[in-house]
């Protein structure tokens, strides 16, 4: 082979290489590594998730109820698997302007209540361990015995002590409270009541407990889970 149809040679398999590269990532759903998209990083069709965020204060027994029972069913039928779940705790706290100190709709110890699960949220991203632990906190809220978390929530699910105890103690856990206030301000509308439940961008209202319904309606992805398709 001479140098002339050498390179001819490399140059077709550029452009082939090029087409085939542009096709798979038109579909969006192999594992091309042409260009960076969405799904090169996350599973497949993970960008078609749906969104479901819901805004809680960490002592409204409404909003305990939803996450230790309603969001249950998330992780037991397989809805997980077409939702990005964000839990944001802090909802009806505010800032004072006069020395930047948080206040709680229900006092002092929900503000505490919120930071360990701000603690939570922010030291485990995996959703299922998020999930765990707050459902556990707020188990033991409603029972009247959230004193016990260290032994009852950390270390039943086998968490770490140390980095949570430090992000506690630190008053890290408040500083990312004003980040959770701040990203409930910014909703709109704003939250009329507790637990709201927004599905992308779509508030529920009141009929927060249908919510899977809502997220079955908003998925545009192939991969709908069994939960979607019962009546
Ligand atoms: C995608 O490509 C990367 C790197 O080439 C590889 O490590 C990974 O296993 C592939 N994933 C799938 C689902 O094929
Ligand atoms: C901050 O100011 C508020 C309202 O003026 C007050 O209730 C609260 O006790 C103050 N907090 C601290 C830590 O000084
Ligand atoms: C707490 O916040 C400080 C300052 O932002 C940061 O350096 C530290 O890593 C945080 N610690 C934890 C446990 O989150
Ligand atoms: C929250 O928002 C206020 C006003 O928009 C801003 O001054 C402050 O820095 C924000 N705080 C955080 C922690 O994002
Ligand atoms: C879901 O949230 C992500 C990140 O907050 C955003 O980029 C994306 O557009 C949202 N998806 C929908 C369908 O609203």
């Amino acid at each position: 082979m001479n140098k002339m149809d050498f390179s001819k040679l490399v140059i077709t398999i550029a452009l082939v290489l090029v087409l085939f590269l542009c096709m798979d990532g038109s579909e969006g759903v192999s594992n091309s590594s042409g260009s960076l998209s969405v799904g090169d990083i996350n599973p497949p069709f993970a960008h078609h998730k749906v969104n479901l965020s819901v805004y809680y204060d960490s002592l409204c027994k409404s909003c305990a109820l939803f996450i230790i029972k309603d969001l249950r069913d998330i992780f037991d039928s397989s809805l997980i698997s077409i939702v990005n779940l964000r839990l944001v705790p802090w909802a009806n706290a505010y800032i004072n302007n006069n020395n930047n100190s948080i206040s709680c709709q229900n006092g002092p110890d929900e503000c505490e209540l919120n930071s360990l699960e701000s603690c939570a949220l922010n030291l485990w991203h995996k959703v299922d361990i998020q999930y765990e632990l707050i459902s556990c906190f707020e188990f033991l809220a409603i029972e009247g015995t959230i004193n016990t978390w260290k032994e009852d929530c950390l270390n039943q699910l086998g968490l770490p002590e140390k980095p949570f105890l430090n992000c506690f103690n630190m008053g890290n856990g408040t500083q990312l409270g004003k980040t959770y206030i701040n990203q409930t301000a910014q909703l709109y509308p704003s939250p009329l009541s507790v637990p709201w439940v927004v599905v992308n961008n779509q508030p529920v209202g009141n009929d927060y407990a249908n919510f899977a319904q809502y997220v079955c309606k908003a998925y545009r992805g192939d991969a709908v889970p069994e939960v979607c398709n019962s009546p």
